[in-house]
């Protein structure tokens, strides 16, 4: 064994995720000696988990405004030039199939498994080396290279990428390596927080919620101007399911969301108010059964017994606005724990759009979800994902 003997590389790619994994083998694809390190024992641990399996790998209705950001057009330089097309189009020399679920969303017809081992194999031809089980302990910057101390020795290269994630799920491995070595060359954060997360609840919302656990329902979630139309899930916590994922990465403590029981209803008072002309003897639980879930219907209409002919106009009107306008505030989220991502990160003010290089510190990149770019729920996050580390790789 040599001792104090450093490897050299073009580029050190730290976390091997989505982000990591296509810069890596952009990178070497284009001639660089590159090393992708990876503590876990495996790559890739939130891609196979992904969409239940399948990878839910992008969105074909991609475009900037489905990111949140605190500059909200950072996003666009990267996802204009690597498309999701452009991910189509390796997964199909890979022979890989995919199929549109809903809303744009495309899931691998071969399983999330596929799509990991399309980047591997990717990342094998094009020589870069994926190195597993290998954690990183310090970083410094001498005369422009990037020193790199690793639990199996000493790594240098010119050009250091940062691909290791937010913060959620720690369980799987996310830590925040991405926000030390910001704060370590005094690139600025912005404070992250969980995001697509499930909300919890307190007192009677919550007694209420609990009592519909696992009943889920179409509907429109607003707060402020972001609002969603996907289902929404009652939990044993508060609320959960696609729509209040969505609503969650706009949230903050003190907020209340609105939601919209009967999206597809233009006037619910008009419609309330006929119905008691026409069917005078039916109690409101039958009737909102008719557009309900009938355990939802029931719940809501248990606080109005009787038949709906007995009820005044007034009660009509608080009936409806329960319905399209329910007023909720979350007591909080379950947290990280069960976040899909993580909202913030590294801040866009301090890298380059194009190259995602920070601008006062030369050779030193963040791509993926370490970056404060977050994607909605939808394939949106694997695209960014892909897109910053093409972008970065075009650089190196
Ligand atoms: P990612 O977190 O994937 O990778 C970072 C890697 O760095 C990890 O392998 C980690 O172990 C490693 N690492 C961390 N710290 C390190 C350190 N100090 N040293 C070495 N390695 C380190 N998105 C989407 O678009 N479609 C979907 O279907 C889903 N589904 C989904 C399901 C679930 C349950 C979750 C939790 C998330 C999703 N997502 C998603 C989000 C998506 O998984 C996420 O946005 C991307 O994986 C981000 O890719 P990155 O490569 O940036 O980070």
């Amino acid at each position: 064994m040599v001792e104090n003997y450093t490897e050299k590389h073009d580029v050190v790619v730290v976390g091997g995720g989505a982000a990591g994994l296509m810069c890596a083998a952009t990178a070497a694809a284009r001639g660089r000696s590159v090393v992708l390190l990876e503590h876990n024992r495996k790559p890739g641990a939130k891609i196979l988990i992904s969409g239940g399996g399948r990878c839910n790998f992008t969105n074909q209705d991609t475009t900037a405004a489905a990111y949140l950001s605190e500059n909200p057009h950072f996003a666009k330089s990267a996802l204009s030039r690597y498309t999701p097309w452009d991910f189509m189009d390796m997964l199909a020399r890979h022979g890989v199939t995919w199929h549109e679920k809903t809303l744009g969303q495309l899931f691998c017809d071969q399983g999330a498994k596929r799509i990991l081992e399309v980047l591997l194999r990717e990342c094998e031809d094009a020589g870069a080396e994926v190195r597993t089980g290998t954690g990183v302990k310090s970083v410094q910057c001498r005369n422009g290279h990037y020193e790199v101390a690793t639990s199996s020795g000493l790594l240098q290269a010119s050009s250091l990428v940062v691909a290791t994630g937010g913060l959620s799920i720690p369980k799987m491995g996310a830590t925040s390596f991405a926000y030390d070595i910001a704060r370590q060359f005094s690139i600025p954060v912005t404070e992250p927080a969980p995001a697509l997360v499930p909300f919890t609840f307190a007192d009677t919302d919550l007694a209420f919620m609990k009592s519909l656990a696992g009943v889920a329902t179409d509907c429109v979630v607003s707060l402020g101007a972001a609002t969603f139309r996907e289902n929404l899930l009652f939990t044993h916590r508060g609320l959960s399911g696609p729509a209040i994922l969505q609503i969650s990465s706009y949230w903050s403590s003190g907020k209340a969301i609105t939601v919209n029981l009967l999206p597809d209803e233009p006037d619910a008072l008009l419609w309330l108010r006929t119905t008691r002309e026409g069917r005078p003897k039916a109690g409101l639980k039958s009737i909102l059964a008719e557009r309900l879930p009938s355990r939802l219907a029931e719940a809501v209409a248990d606080h109005w017994p009787g038949p709906i002919g007995t009820m005044s106009n007034k009660v009509l009107a608080t009936v409806a606005q329960r319905l399209v306008s329910w007023q909720l505030t979350p007591s909080g989220t379950e947290g990280f724990a069960k976040a899909e991502v993580t909202r913030g990160g590294v801040s866009t003010a301090a890298l380059s759009s194009k190259t995602l290089e920070a601008k006062t510190q030369a050779g030193l990149y963040f791509i993926g979800e370490a970056v404060d770019v977050t994607g909605w729920l939808g394939g949106y996050n694997f695209q960014w994902a892909w897109a910053s580390g093409w972008a970065a790789a075009q650089d190196l």
